[in-house]
């Protein structure tokens, strides 16, 4: 096991260039199953999700290989419908190849996911989606069995207790690209990578329409072809970057990036106090004169998202005053919290969905744990302003949608180490 050493105190300061968007790149690796081609994919992330979802592709008879950051991906030869729980345990998003192995093969048996640190994460959406199409479903002994005589579109209402669901957004996307006639989905995900998958498909052939709003139109096709496809900038990356400039009081300067799936951070980092500056694919940060405390709600696309509500506590933990967050997306969101306490930031949960920030002054370094990819990115946020050193533990979360985040910071000056870790159990 490894873990981060992060000195605190440095303004950073440069230029930091940002890799395909994690959550386009995984269903769109899946939505290739769908050809039965060869499909080459620019710009993808070389993070441990990514890997995890090819050996699962791997393990059910698929070939790729990498050319930089290209993957070509060919699944003329799959030899199984199964997927086993071993990999899917590792990594949630391979639910995304239940919808590609249905439509193609019209069965297909995956594990579930099951939890994580964020809550349940129920796959409901995603059968009733399914079921909706024409697909049988069963659970049973941790699988979900899904077969299929034919696939005939229907019109799905695909709205949860938390909202919009991108996850089976996606997976019905792919399905009632195959199926006979036509597929409304209501209540649809709005995120940019739920447009890009839809981009995708019909660059394949789909005939989709009405990504980016509430109502996605689906008309089925016979078949979709092998095509190369360059994915979006990752906005979460971009946040991450543009918010570690923030907190450090640095100058940073985000390139390879699209301002325009940044706006609700970009509108609230303008009215926090620090300087923002854009054009078509750059965004450059530049120190606050005076800062000042937020009010944030986490909530579906185009709302300020989920994966960057961790790292705006942080900076909210270092701003004086008091701010207030909601997450409304996830049941257990704030896995942070007592870790950010532990460097001194002082956080209040008033119910499992709301925390009341005091800023404070200064934090102190002291050894922290890692519980999900952007809980550990907003503990190296506050490593970096924190006084002295601070030990990021169980780093592998990191890893999963950041590639090496380490060589990004210490090209923008930041002091942070990857060493392995002797107390980790
Ligand atoms: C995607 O997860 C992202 N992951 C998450 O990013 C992101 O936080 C989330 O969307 C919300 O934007 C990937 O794209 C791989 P949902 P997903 O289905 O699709 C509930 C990261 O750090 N729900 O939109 O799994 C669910 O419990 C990750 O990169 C149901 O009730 O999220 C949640 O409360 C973390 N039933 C809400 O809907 C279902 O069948 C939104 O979940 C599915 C979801």
């Amino acid at each position: 096991m490894e873990k981060f050493i992060i000195r605190g105190g440095i303004p950073l300061k440069g230029h930091v260039e940002i890799c395909g968007a994690k959550n386009a790149a995984l269903p769109i690796i899946t939505a290739s199953l769908l050809t039965g081609e060869t499909v080459v994919i620019k710009r993808i992330p070389k993070v441990s999700d990514v890997f995890t979802l090819l050996k699962v592709l791997k393990t059910i008879g698929c070939n790729y290989f990498w050319k930089d950051d290209s993957l070509t991906i060919d699944s003329s030869s799959i030899t199984s419908t199964n997927a086993p729980y071993e990999l899917i345990k590792k990594m949630r998003a391979s639910y995304y190849i239940l919808g590609p192995l249905v439509a193609r093969f019209k069965k297909a048996k995956v594990a579930l996911p099951g939890g994580c640190a964020l809550g349940t994460r129920p796959v409901d959406l995603h059968i009733k989606g399914l079921t909706a199409l024409g697909v049988k479903v069963e659970i049973e002994h941790g699988y979900v069995s899904c077969k299929a005589k034919k696939l005939k579109g229907h019109r799905i209402m695909l709205k949860g207790p938390h909202g919009p669901s991108v996850g089976a957004t996606i997976n019905v996307m792919m399905v009632a690209s195959l199926a006979e006639g036509i597929t409304v989905i209501e209540e649809a995900a709005m995120e940019p990578e739920v447009i890009d998958v839809a981009n995708f498909l019909n660059k394949c052939g789909a005939k989709i329409k009405g990504m980016g709003t509430p109502i996605i139109e689906i008309k089925g096709q016979k078949k979709l072809k092998g095509i190369d496809y360059s994915i979006i900038p990752d906005r979460i990356e971009t946040g991450t970057f543009l918010l570690a400039s923030a907190i450090t009081k640095g100058n940073v300067t985000v390139n390879k990036c699209l301002p325009e799936h940044n706006l609700a951070l970009l509108t609230l980092l303008r009215e926090y106090g620090v300087g923002i500056h854009e054009d078509k694919n750059n965004i450059r940060v530049s120190p606050p004169k005076t800062v000042k405390p937020l009010s944030i709600h986490a909530a579906p696309y185009p709302s300020f998202p989920t994966d960057l509500q961790p790292l705006m506590v942080a900076l909210l933990s270092v701003t004086l005053g008091n701010s207030t967050v909601v997450e409304t997306i996830f049941e257990n969101r704030f896995m942070h919290v007592p870790e950010l306490i532990r460097l001194g930031a002082d956080i209040k949960m008033i119910d499992r969905y709301t925390a009341i920030i005091q800023g404070v002054k200064q934090l102190s370094g002291a050894p922290v744990m890692a519980s999900d990819i952007r809980a550990s990115a907003a503990l190296i946020l506050a490593g970096l302003v924190a006084k002295g050193e601070t030990h990021i533990s169980r780093i592998y979360h990191t890893d999963r949608g950041y590639d090496h985040i380490e060589k990004k910071l210490k090209k923008l000056g930041a002091k942070i180490e990857r060493v392995s870790d002797p107390t980790a159990p």
